[in-house]
């Protein structure tokens, strides 16, 4: 049966059906998935029954280079001993749901602020597949926010006066914003990395904004106007229009490129329930030239 894809919102989100991932290894159906994000901005898959290993597999296979040196990498070692499986659960090694203030938990709390992830590192990253494996029984999802979109709706003026724009991002700051800080060798670790505000993809040919929480204020501006700049275009850029929330079921997969998205969680009384999700994601290298 071919593949097909569904629209989930007006602008962007696509539910891909009938596939089994762990099962996709020819070249054609992975370029018709990679066609699929540049069309879509996220591809939901349900009922993906992925082991750890079978998730970096197809991560690898998808689209390269993992990235290992995540922010929780700073903070203690992985729980599945492999750093490019990020641990996106609110439990500890035995399984217990974290302390109110355990470092892991503190820090990642920061996850419900709009963001894309390691826009604080060059390169940043490209994709992001998160799986979902053990889920509270109420809600707690993950919202999406069309980058693309919300480029589009700008006008022309503000358009123009963006495009040159370059922006520091940095997890010490956005960690900062909600009381996280750093040690100062964690920050010796964090730098921080500048990205163009504005971005052509190249599988589309779009243009969209590279927003997140990391964007710490723009290059060469004074810090209060790059900021308040950031802040605006943040708002503008989440509006109801552009979202999307995503209901989790067990063994979702859902593919993000944080070139043309934002992300956030959702809250849900994480001192309660047990939720875990896996994070693989890639890192935003050159595409190698295919003839
Ligand atoms: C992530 C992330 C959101 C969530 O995994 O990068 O931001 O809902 N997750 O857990
Ligand atoms: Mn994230």
């Amino acid at each position: 049966m071919p593949i097909t894809f569904k629209k989930l919102s007006p602008v962007f989100m696509g539910e891909v059906s009938p596939i089994d991932l762990r099962q996709v290894h020819d070249r054609e159906t992975l370029e018709t998935l990679r066609a699929g994000m540049d069309e879509f901005g996220v591809l939901v898959f349900r009922n993906q029954q992925f082991t750890n290993e079978e998730q970096l597999e197809f991560a690898q296979r998808f689209d390269g280079t993992l990235h290992a040196k995540t922010s929780v990498a700073v903070l203690g070692k992985n729980r599945f001993g492999n750093e490019a499986l990020t641990d996106i659960s609110n439990v500890n090694e035995k399984g217990e749901i974290l302390a109110v203030d355990d470092r892991r938990r503190t820090s990642t709390v920061s996850n419900r602020l709009w963001h894309t992830d390691a826009s604080f590192e060059d390169p940043a990253g490209r994709y992001s597949m998160l799986s979902a494996r053990v889920l509270p029984p109420v809600r707690a999802d993950t919202e999406f926010a069309d980058m693309r979109a919300a480029y589009d709706a700008l006008d022309e003026e503000t358009r123009d006066s963006l495009v040159e724009l370059k922006v520091h991002h940095s997890i010490v700051y956005s960690r900062s914003v909600l009381g996280f800080e750093f040690s100062d060798s964690e920050r010796d670790r964090l730098k921080g990395a500048v990205h163009p505000l504005v971005r052509t993809l190249p599988g589309s040919g779009r243009k969209s904004l590279y927003l997140a929480s990391h964007a710490a204020h723009v290059v060469d501006w004074p810090v209060p106007e790059g900021r308040l700049l950031l802040r605006d275009l943040i708002e503008h850029a989440t509006q109801r229009e552009f979202t999307y929330r995503h209901e989790w079921q067990p063994f979702d997969f859902v593919i993000w490129d944080n070139r043309a998205t934002m992300h956030r969680a959702r809250p849900f009384d994480d001192k309660k329930y047990r939720r875990e999700l896996r994070r693989t994601t890639t890192l935003d290298l050159p595409l190698p030239v295919t003839a």
